[in-house]
């Protein structure tokens, strides 16, 4: 029976039983915890969690799986694929453990006639759960199953859940027994080759939490119902059904088989086992491969890329290995499509993508792996010879970092040739580059610390710079880096994040960032088959000055090696970009007929709306220098001098006064930027307006020193430049209207009201002073005696200051006479502030007063600190509440003494 057939029997049999049909889920769900989809319940997870209400009370499925634990037994046992298809049924609080095995021994032991599968149910055994004799009883009641064909095993084998937090049950599992020839009897806890799982049923009924293994993790309680989750192997049972020996000779495998044998020296199943588990995986990675493509991963280093990347490398080594010579991934890709399209059309629609990305992988991987397995050669021949059996931790890491060779790869390899590795070795290794890797990331943008990935491509051809004369241009992705590493594609689904990706282009009309002149933005998309992807550049760098690199947010879309795209510079970004660059030319020109050749240019970047120019000169310039300089500017604006640019010898261009940077190196072929004769004159290689009206209005912002020696004006052009000014007019008018005068009156108008505010603050300062003096001489005369002291201690309002106390306080100690005196003056100052003054006059000193100690008393009390000499101290605290408490506590150390 075909595996088609195999499908639609199922979910016509579940639809019969009144179940909706429901359409596989992309392996690909979004949750983060879970790499892909691994079962068919995946997508119904909000559903037995009790998050969602399920809008059908039973459902049927075929779903695409994943499953890469097993990578290494596939190919080797009978029956392990990293993709397949689990056909289940689920109840959701409808039917329970009864139902679902009805269901299920239905399915299996109806006729072929009749629409089932059509199996012995002589060969038919179950497992349960331990515990579970409920599922056990039913197994014989429903199925008629002797005892001895229903087995019990532990949580390892029957008590199922995602391998994540999430639902889960004890489950029962179904065998079919193959036959003495292929093994011991015993049942499925004997020998799982013989007997062979074809169906687990699991009894949904818990929650669990988080764990470290299949048997080891929290129950937290039980679902708000109790479900049916159930999953068949599609594979297995055509397996069964086809009288094959694996799962890999099945009607959907085989071909793929078929194909690479045409390719292949030695055939399949001619007697070398090692061949015919390579044969094997082909069949099953190239299939996977392409399924991930087409639910939209694309080769990479990390997570699900990884798993891709990983997959179609097997495939092509193992190709090599069985003496495959060309490339074969292409042909492999279409076989899958022929094969598994009807079932799955978005193989077939989205065929050509998917070829692509994997040939595009095969393209890349083949070019590393010639020199790799050299490498790795030459590396375990030393190894041996040295006498030892493990390779070395550098040499696993060169292959890796050198030849893109997975660790597994690598384990691989040297599995074959009787090798372990130092993987710890590797690791450490690994672990310093990522280390390197995180320091250079801030210095990457001007400068790629390693530039070894890219000496292909910069050896091979130049990028042509189209920008002079178009903004729009077709061009090729000759490479594809991310973080500096070459790939074969990059996608916006689930791709690096934005600032990593580069293209490289075969030409380009994006200008890169250099001569001050930042780089163009604008986006590249596809054309042709990759017509769907589209990328925002947010920079260009040049690589060994001949290479653009376009830092790119892939925004839709994959873009493969070797696609034609359109380049787009934004037309208003370059118009911009040559308003600055050109008005720096002008702002350059002007100087030096204001300020006289010395000044020197020191250095300048530019970008739409905004340039600045630094150079050397000694000393800010006058208010009519920068007037002068924004005048000639703007004359030579206004004059709208044509800009003219060519190419000619360096000596040349010197000769004709052409300016060029100090200590810049030149080509012998230079480009001139001329704009009106002899006004300017620059050795360029930036984009400039036509003529120079189109530069707009230039205004300066302003002059500052950017070091000794070196000056720097900053000014707006354009319409940035206008609406500067629109800015200042907008304050200025709003200047006027709150003064009430007109607008060229509001500078005469601002000197005359803070003239007016001094002499207010003045007299302010005066009559604050003259009260606290009347409260003074209040204070005298409620001078307290305290022992042979008198003493003067007040709070004084009114925000006075410590110096204004100061005055007070001399003030008040003369007024008090030769007898012994001590005055203490507190006030509310600003912000809650306390400033504080204490005077003892010569006679309270001679009875062992001292003001620097007084002072201490007082501070302890509003919180703060004071010191002076024995005559006069002052101090400030915090908090005016705390005033009457200091004032306190100064009578009481009087009073001590
Ligand atoms: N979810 C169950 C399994 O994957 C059916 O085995």
């Amino acid at each position: 029976m075909q595996t088609h057939e195999i499908r639609k029997r199922f979910l016509d049999h579940f639809v019969k039983a009144g179940h909706t049909e429901v359409p596989s889920a992309s392996v690909i769900l979004d949750d983060p915890n879970l790499l892909f989809v691994n079962a068919g319940m995946v997508q119904f997870v909000p559903y037995f969690l009790g998050q969602r209400t399920p809008p059908y009370k039973t459902a049927t499925s075929i779903q695409k799986c994943i499953r890469t634990p097993d990578i290494d037994e596939v190919g080797v046992t009978t029956r392990h694929n990293t993709f397949f298809q689990m056909a289940g049924n689920f109840s959701f609080g409808d039917y329970f453990k009864r139902g679902a095995i009805e269901l299920a021994w239905t399915l299996l032991t109806t006729s072929i006639d009749d629409g089932g599968f059509g199996m012995d149910p002589e060969r038919l055994w179950a497992t349960v759960y331990l515990d579970d004799d409920e599922a056990a009883e039913l197994w014989q009641e429903v199925a008629g199953l002797p005892p001895e064909r229903i087995q019990r095993r532990g949580m390892a084998d029957n008590y199922w859940s995602m391998g994540i937090p999430g639902p889960c049950g004890p489950c029962s599992e179904i065998y079919y027994d193959r036959g003495p020839e292929f093994g011991v009897e015993g049942g499925p806890i004997v020998n799982e080759e013989r007997y062979l799982e074809i169906w687990n049923l699991v009894f949904m009924q818990n929650e669990r939490g988080e764990g470290t293994s299949k048997e080891d993790f929290e129950i937290l309680g039980p679902l708000p119902r109790k479900n049916i989750d159930t999953g068949m192997g599609v594979e297995r049972v055509a397996f069964l059904l086809q009288g094959v020996h694996n799962v890999y000779e099945t009607d959907l495998l085989r071909p793929i088989i078929d194909t690479t044998a045409r390719f292949a020296p030695r055939g399949y199943d001619v007697g070398n086992h090692d061949d015919d588990v390579r044969y094997r995986v082909i069949a099953d990675h190239s299939r996977t491969a392409a399924i991930l493509i087409g639910d939209g991963v694309s080769p990479g280093n990390d997570g699900r890329g990884y798993v891709l990347r990983r997959l179609l490398r097997r495939v092509i080594r193992s190709a090599k290995l069985l003496g495959i010579d060309v490339p074969i991934v292409g042909e492999l890709m279409s076989t899958v499509r022929d094969a598994m399209g009807p079932s799955y059309p978005e193989l077939v629609n989205d065929f050509d993508r998917i070829q692509r990305i994997a040939v595009a992988e095969e393209t890349a991987f083949n070019r590393t792996l010639t020199s790799g397995s050299r490498l790795f050669e030459d590396a375990a021949r030393a190894t041996k010879a040295a006498g030892t059996t493990v390779l070395s931790g550098s040499d696993a890491f060169t292959l890796h970092d050198t030849y893109g060779f997975p660790l597994e790869l690598t384990l691989e390899m040297a599995a074959e040739a009787g090798l372990s590795v130092d993987e710890e070795g590797f690791r450490h290794l690994m672990a310093e580059q990522r280390q390197r890797a995180k320091a250079d990331a801030a210095a990457r943008k001007q400068a790629h610390t390693d530039l070894s990935a890219y000496r292909e491509l910069v050896d091979t051809a130049p990028t042509e710079f189209t920008g002079f004369d178009e903004l729009t241009s077709e061009a090729k992705i000759l490479g594809i880096f991310v973080d500096g590493h070459r790939v074969p594609v990059v996608s916006h689904n689930g791709g690096p994040s934005p600032d990593r990706v580069e293209l490289i282009l075969d030409r380009t009309p994006f200008y890169a960032e250099s001569g001050g002149q930042i780089a163009d933005e604008g986006t590249i998309v596809g054309t042709g088959a990759s017509v769907a992807a589209k990328a925002a550049v947010t920079d260009v760098q040049k690589i060994a000055k001949t290479l653009w690199a376009h830092r790119v947010n892939v925004e839709s879309g994959e873009f493969v090696e070797g696609d034609t795209v359109v380049a787009a510079v934004d037309p208003r970004w370059r118009h911009g970009a040559t308003q600055g660059h050109s008005g720096t030319h002008m702002v350059h020109a002007a100087l030096r007929q204001v300020l006289g050749p010395n000044a020197v240019q020191a250095g300048s970047l530019n970008r739409p709306g905004y340039l600045r120019f630094d150079f050397n000169w000694q000393g800010a310039l006058s208010e009519s220098q920068r007037t002068d300089i924004e005048e000639v500017t703007n004359e030579a604006v206004e004059a709208d001098y044509e800009v003219h640019s060519f190419t000619t010898e360096l000596d040349k261009a010197k000769a004709m006064g052409a300016m060029a940077l100090f200590g810049e190196s030149y080509p012998d072929e230079v480009r001139v930027v001329e704009i009106g004769g002899p006004f300017s004159l620059e050795l360029c290689g930036g984009t400039h307006v036509r003529s120079s009206a189109q530069i707009g209005p230039v205004t300066i912002l302003g002059e500052s020193s950017v070091g000794s020696g070196v000056r720097r004006v900053e000014a707006y052009v354009g319409l940035d430049s206008f609406r500067h000014l629109a800015r200042e007019r907008a304050l200025l008018a709003g200047l006027a209207s709150s003064l009430k005068v007109p607008s060229d009156e509001v500078p005469a108008r601002v000197a005359q009201l803070v003239e007016r505010l001094k002499v207010a603050e003045k007299e302010l300062d005066k009559m604050r002073l003259a009260n606290a003096r009347a409260a003074a001489a209040n204070a005298v005369a409620g001078a307290e005696i305290i022992g042979k002291v008198r003493l003067v201690a007040q709070r004084m309002a009114g925000g006075m200051s410590a110096a204004d106390l100061r005055t007070l306080v001399a003030d008040i100690r003369g007024k008090l006479g030769s007898d012994p005196a001590v005055v203490a003056l507190l006030a509310e100052g600003e912000n809650d502030t306390v400033p504080f003054v204490v005077a003892v006059n010569p006679a309270a000193q001679d009875l062992g007063l001292r003001a620097n100690e007084l002072v201490k008393t007082v501070g302890v009390a509003v919180n703060g600190r004071g010191g002076g000499k024995a005559d006069l101290a002052q101090g400030s605290g915090k908090g005016a509440g705390g005033i009457d408490a200091a004032l306190a506590a100064l009578r009481a150390e009087l009073g001590r003494s």
